[in-house]
């Protein structure tokens, strides 16, 4: 695991954007997993800024978004489709049908076989954004996830419910079932940029960096991937050995 430390959220964001950028301009085909949450919105940001001033082609890219709640569909405004047409794929020159987020809706066991078959087609993502939640988390993968799961439909612990409320009316209205690509799904990804900034990350950031590699903190798991990058600012690095 790679650690790349920054003063502030700004410079982070620019950096990992600027990576992406490159993965674009060297493979204009290339395969981007995204997530959702507040962590990539800055990098998203200096993305849109980028092909705004320096018109990076995306027309060739293929996304695959790591989850979506349940029963929410992509026009609703708290679903994850919604918030990537809105946070970037809108602002890109990306063919919406190139972008993939999981179904949330209708048939879910069909719905899952059918992203980790077009995940496939695709030949595999080069490269994956990551989050981590205050529990571990990466994707829905909640802790007590087994390491070998693909795609699939999944329970939200409270905390992870109580984490996201903020973008809803109240906890009761966030949707308590996700389809998220499993672990083993993420561990197939050539490459992994992972975001973390602020204090509330430490803890998981010390567990996942310096910690045994156990289901109880699903990000763990990431020591054995062999091309693993961890932006974090130094609030998010503070507890790391
Ligand atoms: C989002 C996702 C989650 C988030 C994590 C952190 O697609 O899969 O794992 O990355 O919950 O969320 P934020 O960035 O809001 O702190």
């Amino acid at each position: 695991m790679q650690i790349q430390i920054f003063q502030d959220e700004e410079s982070l964001h620019r950096a990992v954007a600027k990576e992406l950028i490159e993965a674009v301009k060297t493979k204009p085909n290339t395969v981007l997993g995204l997530s959702t949450g507040s962590s990539p919105l800055g990098t998203y940001a200096n993305m849109i800024k980028d092909h705004q001033v320096s018109g990076t082609d995306y027309s060739d890219v293929v996304t695959f978004n790591l989850d979506e709640y349940v029963g929410l569909d992509g026009t609703h405004s708290q679903s994850y489709r919604y918030f990537m047409n809105t946070s970037l794929l809108n602002h890109l020159n990306i063919p919406l049908n190139q972008t993939n987020v999981p179904n949330g809706t209708g048939d879910l066991k069909e719905a899952c076989e059918s992203y980790e078959a077009k995940i496939v087609s695709a030949g595999g993502i080069d490269l994956q954004l990551l989050g981590i939640g205050t529990n571990g988390h990466i994707g829905f993968n909640e802790p007590g996830t087994a390491f070998d799961t693909r795609t699939h439909v999944t329970q939200l612990l409270q905390e992870t419910i109580d984490g996201n409320a903020r973008f809803f009316d109240s906890a009761a209205d966030v949707p308590k079932e996700a389809v998220t690509m499993g672990i083993d799904t993420i561990m197939d990804v050539k490459k992994i940029i992972l975001i973390a900034y602020g204090s509330k990350k430490a803890a998981a950031i010390r567990e996942m960096v310096n910690g045994p590699v156990t289901d109880s903190m699903p990000a763990s798991i990431l020591q054995k991937h062999q091309d693993v990058t961890l932006f974090l600012d130094e609030e998010a690095a503070s507890l790391l050995k």
